[in-house]
């Protein structure tokens, strides 16, 4: 297939295929190791897909770096640490029914703007301890720009910049004042021995992170309100009697 920009890409779809490329040491998900136009410096900040692949983090990481770099997250997303999340997320999602509820009868509701999309930027800002409201409207901008394969070249190249900046500032502000978050966790990691975690390695965790945080839980609440509302009967089965084995 062909990726923005013309570049020329493989799309695997068969299972058996996907899993002999997956365990293949000639394949790779790090650019610098398998991409020749990467290498070669062809591939310039205004490529579209360009903030997915020059990453430092456990995208591109393999074997001992990437059991690194994700054992120092791992502690916040154990089942323990996920559940102590459960009454301020179910909070926040009482909080914006409420709102919906108060919508004048008739007024059409954004669902994804006023529901999908408030609710994983809480959870994941909270827990990486952007309290900034600017920052946190900023962050959005950011990686629905990351998001936005249409988007210009100096545009690209901008939200590359951008995101570099407003994470680095996030580092800054928690290393004059650390606070009871991840930012400060993986701060304190890199601090105490530093071949923990690089300073690349630092905020492109956060940029993954962050990022992975706001989009996908988005699109999986609003694709699967849409599923349950155009799917009355199974809306029946999930929400009014519970789910199966329950009645
Ligand atoms: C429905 C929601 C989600 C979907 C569909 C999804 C999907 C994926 C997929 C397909 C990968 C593998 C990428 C690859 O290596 O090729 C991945 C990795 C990852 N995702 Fe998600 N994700 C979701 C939610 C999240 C959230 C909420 C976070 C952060 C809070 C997150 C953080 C990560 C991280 C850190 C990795 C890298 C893991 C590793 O390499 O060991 N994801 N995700």
């Amino acid at each position: 297939m062909e990726l923005p920009g013309q570049v020329v890409a493989w799309a695997v779809s068969d299972h058996a295929l996907l899993k002999e490329l997956l365990t293949d040491a000639r394949v790779s998900k790090d650019p610098r190791r398998h991409w020749p136009a990467w290498i070669n410096g062809e591939i310039t900040p205004e490529w579209p897909l360009f903030t997915w692949v020059a990453v430092t983090n456990m995208f591109t990481a393999y074997g001992s770096d990437h059991r690194r770099l994700r054992k120092l997250v791992s502690t916040a997303f154990t089942a323990r640490a996920t559940e102590t999340l459960r009454p301020r997320i179910e909070r926040m999602t009482a909080d914006l029914l409420d709102g919906l509820a108060a919508t004048p009868q008739g007024q059409v509701v954004d669902l994804r703007e006023e529901y999908c999309y408030p609710i994983p930027i809480q959870v994941i800002c909270e827990l990486f301890g952007v309290n900034d409201e600017g920052t946190r409207k900023e962050l959005r901008r950011l990686v629905d720009s990351i998001f936005n394969t249409a988007a210009a070249p100096e545009e690209v190249a901008a939200t590359f910049q951008g995101m570099h900046t407003v994470l680095s500032d996030l580092v800054a502000l928690k290393r004059r004042e650390p606070g009871d978050d991840m930012t400060s966790v993986l701060i304190a990691a890199r601090e105490e021995d530093g071949t923990r975690l690089t300073e690349a390695e630092l905020v492109d965790t956060l940029l993954l992170v962050i990022s992975a945080g706001h989009e996908t839980t988005v699109n999986l609440l609003d694709n699967a309100i849409h599923a349950l509302l155009t799917h009355p009967d199974q809306l029946e089965l999930v929400g009014r009697a519970g789910p199966p084995g329950t009645t």
